[in-house]
């Protein structure tokens, strides 16, 4: 047995003890428990959604008391304003997953954010009424509780009521980010919001928020119709007016979330249920797993050049990939059995170079491409009859547009920057695009968010995702590899320093001290250039072990938090 084995296995001891003793729930991270899991981006959401689940609910049901609660604890990506996915596992091994992507409005037009001189101009795609696509959290919400749920929604939307009405104390990354983006706030909403309430926010002072109180009350008592009607629709409405946006009543009314076919897809021992279309996530992580199967990775070991320079190889390709291909597939014929096609994948590698880094513009394009016929918040819950839910919702930006509809409380999304403005013109996350995913009334915009649900012999294995914007998918990717191929305990696997390459820009985004200086050197040597970035994506994961005994990974990076019973 290797030392790193070794480890592993006292690790598992550790925590199995903890079952015994107290079960242990410091800084944010839980491990030792059975009955439940709860992780998400807050202490006070997590801490909602566990409760859920001690009074009966299910894991279902914890997922709308914990995104509701987001909506209010947790404004920068948490939301009713936005959108998102959530990719379900049931105790009996089906599976399901639910698409609430907003969508463009009915008025909204291919070029509409060219300037006079046919530049895409990102100012009006992430920063104004016209960067907000439709808000889908609540129907899909809603939707999912419908089928799924066990307790009333009223009993899973009281909690949030409540914290949004009595005020939550700000953790210091909350405070701080809400004192860095008040000149935007202040500058995007005509009358003063709950977030610019104080001159400068303190670690502790308490956020209270009487509007979206009441806009939740509306949902509560009224359901879909207490959002995408009466008076909130009505709001929403006159916030267009204000600001030139184009979101109507019509729009709203119309406004549906889509149950989606899982996709399905292994690696090694490990069926990976994850997102389908218009996430580009399922399928790239799919692509990106199975081009490096053949290698021996585990052997290589976690730090060494080889691994590294063959998973930066494998996302420069299947990013290239999702440039080219992907997009709303309602709109676009997607080609998604010729992306995960086994000849395909071998021949996508094939040209991969072990001591060289293949330069991105000599990625070829083989598929013929069909005829047209920076903040989001993931968590991950696991129920005492191991239901699991893994869900990533978003308004893109941090804050969305920080637009705050007058009179009802929330944020608008900037969703509508992750369409592709103009053929190969970068958008906030330096992605480009193509047809696949150009602006048409009613299509989803192409999304990053990739909640997977991982099973190992058929049992329950690991719940995972991530915010981060383009980041998503390879964070996603090697928080699996960090537990299945280099033996890391879950906590470790998310806290892990990352890196990233997604075709184009043609480099490998870093995080600060990702790689030491040996490894650098012999990653240049192969051809690869790097830009660091500080730090990226925020992964929110639960690691089920054969023996029931449930470990969670909260990121370090923000205020994450797990929480067990
Ligand atoms: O759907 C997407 O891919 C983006 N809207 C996600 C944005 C995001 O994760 C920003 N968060 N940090």
């Amino acid at each position: 047995m290797n030392v790193k084995k070794m480890y592993f296995y006292l690790y598992i001891l550790i925590i199995a003890s903890c079952t015994i003793t107290p079960a242990n729930q410091s800084n944010g991270v839980a491990s030792g428990y059975r009955k439940g899991m709860v992780v998400s981006a807050q202490p006070e959401a997590s801490k909602i959604g566990l409760a859920t689940l001690q009074q009966g609910g299910n894991a279902i049901d914890a997922a709308v008391s914990t995104a509701f609660a987001l909506a209010v604890c947790h404004p920068t990506a948490g939301n009713i304003g936005g959108g998102g996915f959530m990719v379900l596992r049931f105790a009996d091994g089906k599976n399901d997953a639910i698409d609430f992507r907003e969508t463009a409005p009915k008025n909204a037009t291919r070029d509409m954010y060219l300037d006079k001189k046919g530049d895409f101009d990102m100012r009006l795609s992430t920063e104004t009424h016209l960067a907000s696509g439709i808000p889908g959290s609540v129907d899909g919400l809603l939707k999912v509780h419908a089928k799924y749920g066990k307790l009333p929604l009223n009993v899973l939307i009281q909690p949030a009521i409540d914290l949004a009405r009595k005020g939550f104390p700000l953790t210091e990354k909350l405070a701080s980010s809400l004192n860095h983006n008040k000149s935007a706030f202040l500058k995007r909403n005509k009358t003063k919001t709950a977030f610019t309430n104080a001159t400068a926010w303190k670690t502790g002072d308490t956020l209270r928020q009487e509007e979206l109180t009441q806009t939740l009350e509306l949902i509560r008592d009224k359901g879909r119709a207490g959002f995408y009607e009466g008076a909130t629709a009505e709001k929403i409405v006159a916030e267009m007016k204000r600001g030139n946006g184009i979101i109507n009543r019509e729009d709203l009314k119309n406004y549906s979330s889509k149950w989606r076919t899982p996709m399905i897809g292994k690696y090694k021992d490990y069926k990976v249920i994850t997102m389908p279309p218009p996430s580009s996530g399922g399928i790239a992580l799919l692509q990106m797993l199975r081009m490096i199967e053949r290698f021996p990775l585990s052997k290589w070991g976690f730090d060494s050049p080889d691994s590294k320079h063959l998973m930066i190889e494998a996302e420069r390709r299947a990013y290239a990939d999702r440039a080219k291909y992907l997009g709303d597939a309602d709109y676009f014929e997607v080609p998604v059995n010729d992306l995960l096609d086994s000849t395909y994948i071998d021949n996508r590698i094939k040209n991969f170079n072990q001591t060289k880094a293949t330069p991105s513009g000599e990625i070829g394009f083989t598929i013929p491409i069909p005829h047209e016929s920076t903040e989001t918040t993931h968590f991950s819950i696991v129920d005492s009859a191991q239901n699991a839910v893994s869900c990533t919702t978003t308004i893109n930006s941090a804050f969305g547009s920080k637009i705050v509809v007058t009179g009802a409380g929330f944020i608008l999304n900037n969703e509508m920057d992750d369409f592709s403005a103009k053929p190969n013109a970068p958008n906030q996350f330096e992605l480009i695009g193509n047809e696949a995913n150009a602006i048409k009334a009613g299509k989803r915009m192409l999304s990053s968010m990739t909640p997977t649900i991982l099973e190992k012999n058929g049992k329950l294995y690991m719940v995972v995702g991530s915010p981060g914007g383009a980041f998503i998918i390879t964070a996603v990717f090697q928080t699996i590899l960090n537990v299945i191929e280099f033996d890391m305990s879950m906590q470790n696997a998310v806290a892990t320093k990352r890196f990233h390459h997604q075709w184009m820009p043609d480099e490998v985004k870093i995080e600060t001290g990702v790689f030491n200086d040996n490894l650098m050197k012999q990653l240049e040597a192969r051809g690869h250039k790097f830009k660091d970035e500080g730090k990226f994506a925020r992964v929110d994961a639960i690691l089920i072990h054969s023996n029931g005994i449930l470990e969670s990974g909260a990121d370090p990076r923000g205020d994450d938090c797990g929480m067990g019973y």
